[in-house]
């Protein structure tokens, strides 16, 4: 089986790329940009997106690629509707053409964040521009012809060589070691998933070719302000440098949803998805960034 990775310099890229790496998998790695292992591919052009995956022919497209940042995609709009609803028609209709099974990424803020944690039957109602576009982007997909799966996810955070964007756990670790005041909200709340078990989870589906959607992400709830203590104990940092906020106070571009987390008995069940604790992640990403560290020094 050939897997063709979209946004393969992203995080998710990255771990999905070292676990195929480490299975000796057959698959192709695609970014915007390319460089020795990775193939360049635009996924806001069609030309590119129908060349590459014409001539790659996988089997099975994970599509991890999209603009991610919740507040540019509220500004800059025309960017996020390039990628994240055009860039998933243009791979629909190469994966339609290569006869590939797609497994798309999608969010939990595709959700209203009235109720939580949410099960794969609870209604869509995004309340910010990149949740609208990320919901048609899996519109799209289930009006295909073509074998798909949607895997849904929420507050993603790891470590990886390459970062373009920063996560909750790396942005709080940061912050305090370099003695930075940071206000983080409390009343919001997310069950945050290790970028390994989110790769993890793409991969049982592409070997199973799921059929529809599935709840990925950790088990435990929290709200960000938790994850910031967990965090900054986990780490041994300064706590007086973390101050409570909420959403009231918080003047972001784009609105978030209140509550969301994830219910993934059916990931569990279905796939046999097994998510680290939190714990068990934080313990996880300090090994990685001591691994990097030491690569560099
Ligand atoms: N991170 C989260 O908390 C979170 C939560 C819920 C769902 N998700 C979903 O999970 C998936 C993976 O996210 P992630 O955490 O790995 O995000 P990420 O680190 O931001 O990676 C996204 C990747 O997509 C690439 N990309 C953007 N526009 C592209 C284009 N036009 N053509 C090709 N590649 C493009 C980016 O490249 P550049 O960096 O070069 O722009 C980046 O490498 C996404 O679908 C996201 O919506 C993420």
């Amino acid at each position: 089986m050939k897997i063709l990775i979209t946004g393969a310099n992203g995080l998710l890229g990255q771990k999905i790329t070292a676990l195929l790496l480490k299975e000796k998998a057959c698959f192709a790695a695609t970014g915007k940009t390319s460089s020795e292992a990775i193939i360049k591919m635009d996924i806001s052009s069609p030309a590119e997106t129908c060349e590459v995956i014409g001539k790659e022919r996988p089997d099975v497209i994970i599509h991890a690629a999209a603009l991610t940042q919740v507040d540019d995609c509220e500004i800059q709009r025309d960017l996020c509707f390039a990628a994240n609803v055009k860039g998933v028609e243009n791979i629909v209709s190469a994966a339609e053409k290569a006869n590939a099974h797609l497994i798309h990424l999608s969010t939990d803020f595709v959700f209203d964040g009235k109720f939580g944690p949410l099960d794969e039957n609870a209604i869509p109602n995004p309340v910010n521009y990149y949740g609208k576009c990320k919901l048609e982007g899996e519109e799209i997909i289930r009006r295909a012809a073509l074998s798909w799966s949607i895997l849904r996810t929420v507050l993603v955070y790891g470590a990886a060589p390459i970062m373009s964007r920063p996560n909750i756990v790396l942005w709080v670790k940061k912050s305090l070691e370099e003695k930075k005041a940071i206000k983080v909200v409390n009343d919001q709340w997310r069950t945050p998933t290790l970028a390994e078990d989110l790769a993890a989870g793409c991969l049982l589906a592409a070997k199973k070719k799921a059929q529809g959607i599935y709840h990925i992400s950790g088990k435990e709830m929290f709200t960000p302000f938790e994850i910031a203590v967990r965090t900054a104990d986990f780490f041994n940092l300064d706590k007086s440098f973390l101050a409570e906020t909420d959403s009231s106070q918080f003047a972001q571009p784009a609105k978030r949803p209140m509550k969301t987390g994830f219910i993934i008995a059916k990931a569990e069940r279905e796939l046999g998805f097994k998510p680290h604790s939190f714990e068990e992640g934080l313990r996880l990403v300090a090994k990685q960034l001591d691994s990097f560290a030491s690569k560099t020094s």
